[in-house]
């Protein structure tokens, strides 16, 4: 009996190995990355497209671990900030490349009532609940299954999230699909279901440096968003939608993230930098660009897209020399920015903003796409 359960465990494991490790083209490959706080072994998987860019993304969290692409002279460097293994993601790490559930940003003092009933989360970002709670999905292990899809070399990864996890009512089945794409674009398509009605905002956390070093204070950012909506002291919306238009969260016309971060702006002050939501200027459920950002010496630039009605662009203003990363890179303040498209920040308090309650019958979708190119 023992003996049959080991030969069937070896041949799952290496049924895995065999699609992720030889697929056809030889484009995905799957190595041990250490392993989880339980024990559970970690893989760390190599998607690479046909121009040479690779994408590495592991099974804990789906974390995007590094994201090598071309600058103006054909050089490949990594754009993403992250940890040379599991150990240090675990220990401490800001959501460095994660995907972030179930709801990305935050929900006012971990509460919010629905369909009559109050629901409490951990408030692990005090007073409010950030990312998920203590452990979202950032922090949990994925199933991995590898494939070549239509676009390119495609990491399927599956988790489910049972009912009361975190606080959040209803077995919640999610899939998380990334494809490297032979456009140098890193594709996030995810879909969930549940069993009861609960609320969902699924988004993508990579911290982006298109130089690959230094702060990012002289990358350039355009946002087609005529309003954003503004925060109170502890990053909650105050429900307004406020106009862009004579503030330092003007991005209709390229500006450098630099260039009025320093402002003395209350909104400004409350995020120490930009950490705040942009209502992008296209119908809820439109698939459209959400953001654009170049950085000069390199040439890279860097296109967001996505359905999502908002996008919090965030400028890594909690990065304060504290954590070393790949390479010995001591991440100090504002060396990376984050692009997440997502559903408003507490909009499960908020009836005015668009709705992210998922009930049973229903598919959630959200396609986030990250699409790199060079301008000379
Ligand atoms: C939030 C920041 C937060 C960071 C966590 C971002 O999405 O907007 O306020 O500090 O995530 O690393």
């Amino acid at each position: 009996m023992k003996k049959q359960i080991l030969m069937a465990l070896t041949v799952a494991s290496a049924t895995i190995l065999a699609g992720c490790a030889t697929s056809k083209t030889g484009q995905i490959t799957a190595t041990p990355f250490g392993a989880d706080s339980s024990g559970a072994p970690v893989k760390l998987f190599t998607l690479r497209n046909a121009s040479g860019a690779t994408a590495t993304i592991c099974n804990y969290g789906g974390l995007v671990t590094s994201l090598k692409m071309p600058d103006k002279r054909g050089q490949f460097g990594d754009v993403v900030l992250g940890y040379d293994n599991v150990a240090d993601y675990i220990k401490s790490s800001p959501y460095f490349g994660a995907l972030v559930g179930r709801y990305g940003n935050r929900i006012a003092l971990g509460q919010f009532t629905l369909d009559g009933k109050q629901y409490t989360l951990a408030t692990n970002n005090v007073p409010n609940s950030l990312h998920g709670g203590v452990k979202g999905f950032d922090k949990v292990m994925w199933s991995a299954k590898c494939y070549q899809s239509a676009d390119g070399p495609s990491l399927e990864l599956t988790y489910l999230s049972h009912d009361g996890e975190e606080g959040y009512p209803g077995n919640l089945s999610v899939t998380a699909v990334y494809t490297l794409t032979d456009d140098n674009s890193l594709k996030l398509v995810y879909t969930a279901t549940t069993d009861k009605a609960t609320v969902l905002n699924l988004t993508h956390h990579s911290y982006f440096n298109l130089a690959g070093k230094g702060d990012i204070l002289n990358h350039s950012v355009m946002i087609p968003a005529d309003k954003f909506t503004p925060v109170d002291s502890t990053l909650i919306p105050t429900g307004e939608l406020k106009p862009v238009a004579g503030t330092p969260f003007d991005f209709r016309t390229p500006t450098t993230i630099g260039a009025r971060i320093g402002q003395d702006d209350d909104q400004l002050k409350f995020g120490k930098g930009y950490d705040h939501n942009w209502v992008i200027n296209k119908p809820t459920g439109e698939m459209g660009l959400m953001a654009r950002v170049t950085e000069p010496t390199s040439g890279r630039v860097l296109e967001v897209y996505s359905a999502e009605p908002g996008l919090q662009f965030y400028s890594g203003n909690f990065l304060d020399g504290t954590l070393t990363g790949k390479g010995g890179w001591v991440y100090q303040f504002r060396n990376a920015f984050c692009m997440e498209p997502q559903h408003f920040p507490d909009s499960p308090n908020q009836p005015s903003f668009p709705s992210v309650v998922l009930r049973p019958g229903e598919t959630y979708h959200n396609t986030i796409i990250y699409k790199f190119s060079v301008q000379p």
